[in-house]
């Protein structure tokens, strides 16, 4: 367990692969910037398999989203979560959830961490309803497939979906 005081103003720290930003994150984005001082949108930069949008493009995207948002900032991040959130003196990890077939998932990887680094507390959060069936998989799926996504994503994030899908 860390001894070392946090620095002034609790810093959350929200990882997720983001690829791409959809209105569920956003949604969780927003309650997390009202809840804690700051929230550190942590983009993972080695997303396994291949992501449709590089890391740069991802963080990008977040960034224009919340520009008038002082207490959000994006940034990428490798390697174990707790070292990063170590690294950036976050205290807290927030996760969304969105109905029970995300728990057996985000309960491992809480304990997981919590192991890792025992003063690192997980905070779930529960997106508005409208969004609990939203995923970034579904989102690229139904992209490919030529279907609407239109108030799924943000309006410059659909922008870049049609880009990539006239490409
Ligand atoms: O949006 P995602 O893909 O569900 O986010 C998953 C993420 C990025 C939170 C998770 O894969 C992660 O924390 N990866 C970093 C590697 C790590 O720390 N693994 C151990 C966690 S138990």
């Amino acid at each position: 367990m860390t001894t070392q005081a946090p620095p002034p103003g609790r810093l959350a720290i929200y990882p997720g692969s983001f690829d791409p930003l959809t209105n569920g994150h956003v949604d969780i984005i927003l309650r997390g910037a009202r809840m804690f001082d700051r929230i550190l949108v942590a983009v993972l930069v080695n997303a396994g398999k291949q992501p449709m949008f590089e890391a740069v493009d991802r963080v990008n995207m977040v960034r224009e989203v919340f520009r008038e948002y002082p207490n959000v900032e994006v940034d990428t991040f490798g390697g174990l979560l707790v070292d990063y959130a170590r690294e950036k003196r976050a205290t807290v990890i927030v996760r969304g959830l969105r109905a029970v077939s995300d728990f057996e998932y985000e309960f491992q990887m809480a304990l997981m961490n919590r192991h890792l680094e025992p003063a690192l507390e997980t905070v779930f959060m529960m997106p508005a309803e409208q969004y609990t069936y939203l995923s970034s998989r579904l989102i690229k799926e139904v992209v490919s497939l030529g279907g609407d996504v239109h108030g799924l994503v943000p309006p410059l994030v659909e922008a870049r979906l049609r880009e990539r899908r006239q490409a």
